[in-house]
This record gives structure tokens, sequence and C-alpha cells, in this order.
């Protein structure tokens, strides 16, 4: 899309949803979800996103690197789980529907998966909406913000889908770095991961400055000040936190790329600036 204007959706679902945008996509300030779409090279964006993407950018190669491997780690993380046989996933920060969404992974294993899409970014709304009017049921996608865990976890279109008593995979891919240390990332994961039973599990990736030469550090940081979700990256030992009292799956929390690949090994692989882990609940 160019602008406001140009959205072209059916604002009626077969279902008879209502899939109008809401009044406050803001498209004059770049958010999170529509510049990470840019990065991955899809067309739901405003000029805004797209000009605060390319100064993050024109910063190396890797952010796109990054994003692509981020994207490829939530399907080879979710294809995983479901094959342990779990059939609940808890997407937060699921960002506007590209290909190989969560719920399209995770049908491919169980035909009754069940997602919870849960996002704070309008845009996603309206796209994934659209996208899950088709999904007979079996998907949802709720306005809900992560820095609110009790909500989440009340949430009655979230319950509805999600029985708690059985295994559920929390799913936490790119979003904490849009958490700062004053709202307590931490407790929150901690708080969602004690309403699930054991058995389930925590997958998650993080941005990390770790491979960024210092003198260019915090400039990635900079470019989100103007969005509407400030950048926070974390050191590895610092995302190594997210997984106290679990168990994490080999090969522990590495780069994104050296998640248990299916690809030739490529040169960025270990510098790629992604940590992801995925890990049971005991
Ligand atoms: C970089 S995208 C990641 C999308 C997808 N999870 C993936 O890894 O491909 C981050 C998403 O998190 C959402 N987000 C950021 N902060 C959030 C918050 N506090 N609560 C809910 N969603 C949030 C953004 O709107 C965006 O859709």
């Amino acid at each position: 899309m160019t602008d406001h204007q140009n959205i072209s959706l059916d604002w009626m679902s077969s279902d008879g949803a209502d899939l109008r945008p809401p009044a406050d996509l803001r498209p004059e300030i770049p958010h999170p979800a529509r510049m990470y779409d840019y990065y991955l090279g899809g067309k739901d964006n405003f000029p805004a996103d797209r000009d605060a993407a390319e100064r993050v950018m024109a910063l190396g190669p890797m952010v796109k690197i990054s994003a692509l491997a981020n994207r490829a780690f939530l399907q080879r993380a979710v294809r995983h789980l479901a094959e342990q046989g779990v059939k609940q996933f808890l997407d937060i920060g699921t960002g506007i529907p590209t290909a190989g969404n969560t719920h399209e992974i995770a049908q491919q294993v169980h035909l009754d998966a069940r997602v919870a899409y849960l996002d704070n970014d309008p845009i996603v709304l309206v796209h994934s909406r659209a996208l899950l009017a088709a999904s007979h049921g079996t998907a949802t996608v709720v306005h809900a913000d992560l820095r609110d865990p009790a909500a989440i976890l009340a949430d009655p279109e979230v319950r509805q889908l999600i029985d708690l008593g059985q295994p559920v995979a929390l799913l936490l891919f790119a979003i904490l770095h849009f958490v700062d240390e004053a709202d307590d990332p931490y407790a929150i994961v901690r708080q969602l991961v004690d309403a699930l039973p054991s058995g389930s599990y925590l997958a998650l990736s993080h941005g990390t400055s770790d491979f960024v030469p210092p003198a260019d550090q915090g400039k990635g940081a900079a470019v989100y000040r103007s969005a509407t979700a400030q950048l926070t990256t974390r050191p590895r030992e610092q995302v190594l936190r997210f997984f106290d009292g679990l168990e994490l799956l080999e090969p522990g929390l590495v780069t994104a790329p050296l998640w248990r690949p299916d690809q030739e090994p490529r040169s960025t692989d270990a510098t790629t600036g992604i940590w992801a882990g995925v890990a049971r609940k005991p």
C-alpha cells in the first residue's frame, strides 16, 4: 500500500467479520510491524515505515539477513514443536501475515492445531483477520499488549481457543526487544510461563548488538526512537535469562540460523543479530 487510502481489503469477511481498518493506524509514524514487513520484502507499509526501515537497513546487510533468519527460525521452531505433539500456540507479537504463518505451519502437522495470535498494532489485526476469516475457527487474532500478561491470560477469545490445562507453546518471536527494562520483560515472561502446564514450551527470538561494532551500536535503536515502540537489543546472557527454570532444547540459545538449520551454512550464520532458543517447561 502506498498511503492510508490505498488499503485494498474486502471490508466484510465471509463470516461477516468487520475488516475495516481502525482509525488509529497512524501512517505518519513508523511502526515496528510495518518496518519488519518492509525488511522481509512485504508491501503492507507506509512511506514513514519505509523511510525508517531504509535508515536501519543502511547500517548494513545484516538487518535484512537477520529479519529473514528470524522468520525462518519461527517456521522451524513451530514445526518442531508441532512434531513434539503440541497443538496449541500462543503467538504474541504476531506481525503482519506473510508466507508461512504459525497456524499454516502447525496445521501441516496437526490439522486441528489451534493458534491465538496477539499483537498491539492495529494494522496487524486488519491483515490477520482477513487471513484468518478462512481458518474455520482454529485461529484467532486478539488486540493485546505483551506488557499486560494478566489481560492476555484472561482474554475470553484466548481462553475459548486455548486450554491452559493442556501443553501450550508460548511464542515470543522478535517482540521482547520492544519491551524495555522499565516494563520488566523477565517478570512478564515468568507470569505467562507460570500459567502454562508442565510439558509446555517457550520459543523466543531476540535482537542483539553482540556482533555490531561498538561505533555502530545504538544506531538502529536511534531510528526506532521515532517509532511507536523503542528497540532494546540485549546481549546473549540477558536473553538466556528468559529461559530460567526451563529446559533448553538442543542446540541451546544460538543465533537464529544455527537453530536446527535445514539449509547449507552461510558465512554470516554465527554473527546474525538474532538469538534464538526453544525450551520445555518441566
Ligand atoms: C518484528 S515483528 C515480529 C513478527 C513475528 N513474531 C516474527 O517473528 O516474524 C514484532 C511484532 O511485535 C509487535 N509488538 C511490539 N510490541 C508489542 C507489545 N508490547 N505487545 C504486543 N505486540 C507488540 C509488533 O506490532 C510487531 O507485529
